[in-house]
């Protein structure tokens, strides 16, 4: 793992392979290694980049609340200093979200976008007030009691029943955390703006990913987006919820080599 300074925080990054570059978006409240099982299904074709979002894993906190500003702005920083112009921008969940704060920002820099098991809406009033009470669950209870809060949320009912590994792994995920950079990024998706306007106009090869059973980012959801993107394919993971990825690797990675090679 090596990091490097950018904006006012230090981001942890992990830098492997050669080729055309993707670069990975975690999902909260977890960290890059996430994507440990796409790195080396990846890597001999192309550059993958994975981070941990500053207050994340082994990145700094920084100033002020994490934005998906800010981590767009982050992401733009990052990339200079590994001296890449454009990438495939592939983030799941809030790294979708932040794939579309990048893209209003820098769409000349996006080769190719993949949004996994996320969402283009703003949180509702209730889904602000939810999330309000998680940054104090955060700060006051710890990431335990977070981590209690959030798992069965992110994983389908028979990911939890059959895969205990893949619930372990996302609990150290989430306990590895600092408690300060979950509670800003919370306040960070509070705040973000609605982007469904965005998706008409986004206008490179979009790979949308929904999991059958994502209750968080529902397969309506990734229709939605799937309708509006003028250049989009949509492909739902069979039995996979909101962690896709991880739930059902196989054909999250086929998905995703399929589109890559075809975009
Ligand atoms: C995520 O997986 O990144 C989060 O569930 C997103 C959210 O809470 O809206």
């Amino acid at each position: 793992m090596k990091k490097v300074g950018v904006n006012d925080a230090e981001l942890a990054y992990r830098d492997e392979g050669a080729g055309p570059p993707i670069i990975f978006l975690h999902a909260f409240p977890l960290n890059q290694s996430m994507w440990d099982d796409q790195r080396p299904a990846l890597a001999s074709n192309y550059r993958v980049i994975t981070f941990d979002w500053r207050g994340f894993g082994e990145s700094s906190l920084g100033g002020g609340t994490s934005t998906m500003g800010v981590f767009a702005d982050d992401l733009a920083g990052l990339m200079n200093e590994l001296g890449i112009d454009r990438a495939t921008i592939c983030g799941l969940s809030m790294g979708g979200y932040a794939a579309f704060a990048f893209y209003r920002k820098y769409a000349a820099r996006v080769a190719a976008l993949v949004l996994a098991n996320t969402r283009s809406n703003a949180d509702t009033e209730d889904g602000r007030r939810r999330r309000y009470e998680m940054v104090e669950v955060a700060r006051q209870s710890g990431l335990s009691a977070l981590a209690d809060k959030m798992i069965p949320k992110l994983l389908a009912p028979i990911t939890s029943k059959t895969k205990p590994q893949i619930v372990r792994w996302v609990r150290s995920m989430i306990e590895g955390n600092q408690a300060e950079g979950i509670a800003r990024a919370l306040i960070g998706m509070a705040e973000r703006p609605d982007s469904t306007a965005l998706l008409l106009e986004i206008n490179c090869p979009t790979l949308v990913l929904v999991g059958s059973e994502d209750g968080l980012a529902p397969p309506s959801e990734a229709e939605k987006m799937g309708r509006l993107i003028p250049d989009a394919r949509l492909e739902a993971i069979q039995g996979a919820g909101h962690l896709s990825n991880l739930e059902r690797v196989d054909d999250f990675n086929r998905a995703l080599v399929d589109f890559l090679e075809r975009s």
